[in-house]
């Protein structure tokens, strides 16, 4: 059985203050959660005090990305074992917008990983298709090429380590989600490809979460598909009551 996973995703959202408040807010809405786990992913700069706020909580906290190098001359990164002195328990590593507009690579995300999974901590592999990508027929092979690449060279034990998600990019941001269905294709495909390259058990226990345009009112449907094993969510992450309405689906 598959544990879920519910994870908000701030993006380039909310200052220390916000952060400090929306915990506020959250907290008593999701203190007695026992179902899924819980993550939030704040900007680099709200870490802290979100570690802070969310001790002896549910939820833990998570960075939006890091580097793969231990330390070293790369002005404006971050390393893993920065994250986890601050508290973080997770990663989320290629999201879209990582690989759109900062030229993220598979080869980088998968160092990143090795480099997560050495530090200690969850990293949460994004994979997903363009607009484009799908409507030519090319999702599967995107997705397979995005997976591959990520976990070249995981052990099997690492790779249980791992939760993977399934964003389409089309849906990300513009109100328009895959149905449920769709996403249970895709991660069904996935589950393949992971089957593949490690084993049909190591396979079987791995959670894939579904993002794009997750919101209170769609999360229900995607959680009934026995495929989707949560959800990475962005805007609706952002309003605690919303994020809140979405964890306890
Ligand atoms: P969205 O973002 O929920 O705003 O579509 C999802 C994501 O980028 O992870």
């Amino acid at each position: 059985m598959r544990r879920p996973v519910i994870a908000g995703n701030w993006k380039m959202y909310k200052t220390q203050a916000e952060a400090r408040a929306y915990f506020s807010a959250l907290v008593p809405l999701v203190r007695s959660c026992v179902h899924c786990d819980i993550i939030v992913a704040p900007p680099f700069t709200a870490l802290a005090v979100s570690v802070e706020a969310v001790k002896g909580t549910p939820i833990s906290i998570a960075a939006q990305d890091m580097h793969g190098e231990p330390e070293g001359a790369f002005t404006g990164e971050v390393s893993a074992a920065m994250l986890v002195d601050a508290g973080c328990r997770a990663v989320i590593i290629a999201h879209s917008e990582r690989r759109q507009f900062f030229g993220e690579t598979d080869e980088r995300a998968n160092k990143k990983i090795k480099a997560a999974l050495a530090a200690g901590f969850t990293p949460i592999l994004c994979v997903g298709e363009l607009l484009a990508e799908r409507e030519g027929g090319k999702m599967e092979e995107v997705l397979a090429r995005q997976f591959s690449g990520g976990v070249a060279a995981l052990t099997g034990a690492e790779f249980s380590r791992i939760i993977l998600a399934y964003e389409p990019v089309w849906a990300i941001g513009t109100g328009r989600t895959a149905t449920p269905e769709m996403a249970a294709e895709a991660h069904r495909f996935l589950r393949q490809q992971a089957a593949a390259s490690f084993t049909p058990e190591r396979a079987a226990g791995l959670r894939i979460l579904y993002g794009g345009s997750v919101k209170p009112d769609n999360i229900k449907g995607l959680m009934a598909q026995v495929e989707i094993d949560g959800a990475l969510v962005g805007g609706a992450s952002l309003n605690a009551e919303a994020f809140a309405s979405i964890v306890n689906f």
